[in-house]
């Protein structure tokens, strides 16, 4: 009989989750190439509408504009804040809090500066050795994603990008090199992080600028259906090497609710979750669910496909899927008669009026993280990571030093809270990396004031910090959560 279980398993994965883009830094160093997520500026007379604009439609004359070596413009995410230099004191402060896991990902130009490279760069490979050796000696698992929102810069100026199906080469050669390299070092792998969030933006996704593509859907349905069978292709490579297969797909999931019960919401709402469902249907079975016929004919998009590609994705579905979870977003079928629409363009949802939200409009929804695992385990019955949640806020330092940041806290508590739920209810779920356990640049408005870190990193908005770390209220917190394996919240 199946067993009721009541705690999170002994060998729950507990940690906290970056981006190479956000944190690293030293753009110029080590033989690293520009990347997509390079050209996205900070510019704090602009209005504050743009700053995410620029995430959801990057253009054109932005990308030259940043690929001007005489550039005045800052550009944070070249900056990060320094972990290149500072990761092993970043590690031991991840260590101290008690990590299990650090989810972390490759900078692609580091290991290909351009992309298109035959031969990898030695120094940006020994730079991730250092990394994980780092990370290991403290025993912490490293979980790695291949790619989050930063292909090489020269594949998107030059080939298009991944409309293009020549990088699909690219990417199966940097995903075997990095394999092969890491084979004994890493475990867990995850493709591309929040695949399905091509649909929002092309730019850092797939490296597609928009105004280029009079077809935009086309497009973005044409690099995603490459990048599915890139995704395949690198599984199939791990799994040769390393029969126990690890390798995970990552989605943005915001749980839709309709709006009212009335019927055509009921309906609106099925359609937009299945805009994110799309992918995870995809990777874990393996093949094009029924709905893509009608859905693909209703946008006018005809994809161009390989006869090997239904063969590859068939035979190498991902083993596990990992997801970020931040809010919820209520659907309606008639927006204009509502008012307002969630600070967040993900969805193009309404307000609930039931939720609070965050300082960015976020709607803050722990009981949705349940609802959530349990539609997805219902969906695919493989194990589940909550790769990201978090809080993104305005953090005061006090003048004693201190950072009390316990609306943080009562945001992480009442998420954890609701995966006990979730595995009290049977769901398969083997880890939790919280966003940002230490302060970064945030990847769609390219500040660094919208924090969400354990760990304070003294730097603002135009890169002017000494770019200390302190510990917030939040990291004696987490440790404490961590020790007590998510027994004790409070
Ligand atoms: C996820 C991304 O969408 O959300 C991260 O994978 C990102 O890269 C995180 O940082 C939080 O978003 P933001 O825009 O607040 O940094």
């Amino acid at each position: 009989m199946i067993q009721l279980k009541t705690k999170f398993p002994e060998n729950f994965l507990w940690g906290g989750a970056t981006a190479a883009n956000q944190i690293e830094g030293g753009s110029d160093e080590g033989g690293k190439g520009l990347s997509v997520a390079d050209v996205y500026i900070f510019d704090e007379n602009m209005p504050k509408e743009r700053w995410t604009d620029q995430w959801h439609m990057m253009t054109h004359k932005q990308v030259e504009e940043a690929m001007d070596p005489n550039s005045t413009k800052h550009y944070p995410k070249r900056h990060g804040i320094d972990f290149y230099h500072h990761y092993k004191e970043d590690i031991a402060l991840f260590a101290e809090m008690g990590f299990k896991v650090y989810r972390m990902s490759l900078a692609w130009t580091r290991i290909f500066p351009n992309g298109d490279e035959s031969i990898p760069n030695e120094e940006g490979l020994a730079f991730y050795d250092r990394v994980f050796d780092e990370l290991l000696k403290h025993g912490i698992e490293p979980l790695v994603s291949l790619s989050h929102y930063e292909m090489p810069l020269h594949l998107a100026t030059k080939y298009g990008g991944w409309v293009n199906r020549k990088v699909i080469d690219y990417y199966v050669r940097f995903a075997t090199t990095v394999f092969k390299r890491y084979k004994e070092k890493v475990k867990y792998w995850i493709t591309f992080n929040e695949i399905n969030c091509v649909k929002h933006h092309p730019w850092t996704s797939i490296g597609v600028v928009e105004e280029n593509h009079p077809h935009i859907e086309q497009a973005k349905f044409q690099g995603a259906h490459h990048q599915f069978v890139a995704s395949a292709m690198a599984t199939k490579v791990w799994k040769e090497m390393k029969p126990k297969v690890n390798v995970g797909t990552m989605i943005s999931y915001q749980l839709l609710v309709p709006y009212s019960c009335n019927p055509d919401d009921i309906q609106k709402t099925v359609e937009k979750q299945r805009e994110s469902l799309f992918f995870t249907d995809v990777q874990a079975r393996g093949n094009y669910p029924a709905y893509t016929a009608r859905m693909l004919e209703e946008k006018n998009v005809v994809l161009e496909t390989q006869p090997e590609d239904e063969q590859i994705m068939r035979e190498n579905p991902v083993d596990f899927i990992s997801f970020s979870y931040y809010m919820s977003s209520a659907v309606s079928s008639q927006p204009e008669k509502l008012e307002g629409a969630v600070g967040n363009l993900i969805t193009g949802g309404v307000e609930n009026p039931y939720l609070p939200k965050s300082d960015w409009g976020w709607q803050i929804d722990p009981k949705g993280l349940r609802t959530a695992l349990n539609q997805l385990y219902d969906r695919y019955q493989k194990p589940l990571f909550v790769a990201e949640n978090g809080l993104g806020a305005v953090d005061i330092v006090k003048e004693d030093g201190t950072i009390e940041d316990d609306y943080r806290i009562d945001y992480l508590r009442k998420h954890i809270e609701q995966i006990k739920e979730a595995i009290m209810d049977g769901v398969d779920v083997f880890g939790y990396t919280s966003w940002g356990c230490i302060d970064m640049i945030s990847a769609s408005t390219s500040q660094m004031s919208k924090r969400y870190g354990y760990i304070y990193v003294d730097q603002d908005d135009l890169g002017n910090g000494t770019l200390e770390r302190k510990k917030k209220k939040s990291f004696h917190w987490y440790k404490k959560v961590i020790a007590s394996n998510g027994e004790q919240l409070d």
